[in-house]
């Protein structure tokens, strides 16, 4: 049992909802592993440092103090011990992610982290894990692989819905991390083993029944 559940997909197909919607329900944690990539971003943004530069950045994490909480009741991001759940949505570090995230060396360190999180959950009741590359890279081992998708409209306008934004600026704010993301992440294809859940037609409820079957098959 303490299952570990991998959830990778693109932006906006559900992950986050369905992830937090299905760890509820089989009463495990929660990692959203965007949003370390995020508060990583964030670090780096306000430290000044060349984004170009995977050791400036990782010079930046080294210096900053991270947190993400890993349950859904609190899946905070802190940084130095201050809050930055909404700072870590805003454009400013939406539209430096990719880069950040394209970095070998600044997702090895990310990884470790995530893995160590996972492990501390194998003990305790388990985990459901969001992201790009859960189950080709962080999680290989993990006992249900999911990979979330949805229609380009669908996924516009669900993104668009959660932050306040126009669908059309999402759209293209889609396009663009879609393109920068599949350099380093293949976020357009699903791992090996992972089942293929298409959401433009289907509800939250209707998507986590299909996992809580499979995952009791
Ligand atoms: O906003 P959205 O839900 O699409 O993305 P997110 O899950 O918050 O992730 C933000 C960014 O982090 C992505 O666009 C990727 O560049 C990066 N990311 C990654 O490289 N690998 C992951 N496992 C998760 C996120």
């Amino acid at each position: 049992n303490n299952p570990v559940v991998a959830i990778d997909g693109p932006s906006g197909a559900g992950k986050s909802t369905t992830a937090k919607t299905l760890a509820t329900a089989i009463g495990a944690g929660y990692l959203d592993t965007g949003a370390m990539y995020r508060a990583a971003t964030l670090a780096a943004l306000d430290a000044e440092v060349d984004l170009s530069s995977a050791d400036e950045i990782l010079s930046a994490l080294n210096e900053a103090k991270l947190e993400i909480g890993t349950t859904v009741e609190d899946p905070y991001a802190r940084l130095n011990g201050e809050s930055v759940d909404l700072e870590i949505r805003t454009e400013r570090v939406t539209a430096a992610v990719s880069q950040v995230a394209g970095h070998k060396k600044v997702r090895e360190h990310l990884i470790s982290e995530q893995k160590a999180a996972i492990n501390a959950a194998r003990k305790k009741g388990g985990i459901v894990v969001e992201g790009r590359d859960i189950a080709e890279v962080v999680a290989p081992e993990a006992d249900l692989k999911v990979y979330l998708t949805a229609d380009e409209k669908a996924r516009a306008s669900r993104r668009a819905l959660e932050i306040g934004a126009t669908a059309s600026d999402t759209a293209e704010d889609i396009k663009r991390r879609d393109k920068a993301d599949s350099k380093t992440t293949k976020p357009m294809e699903a791992a090996d083993g992972a089942h293929v859940i298409d959401s433009t037609k289907l509800s939250v409820v209707e998507v986590v029944a299909k996992l809580l079957a499979l995952l009791n098959d």
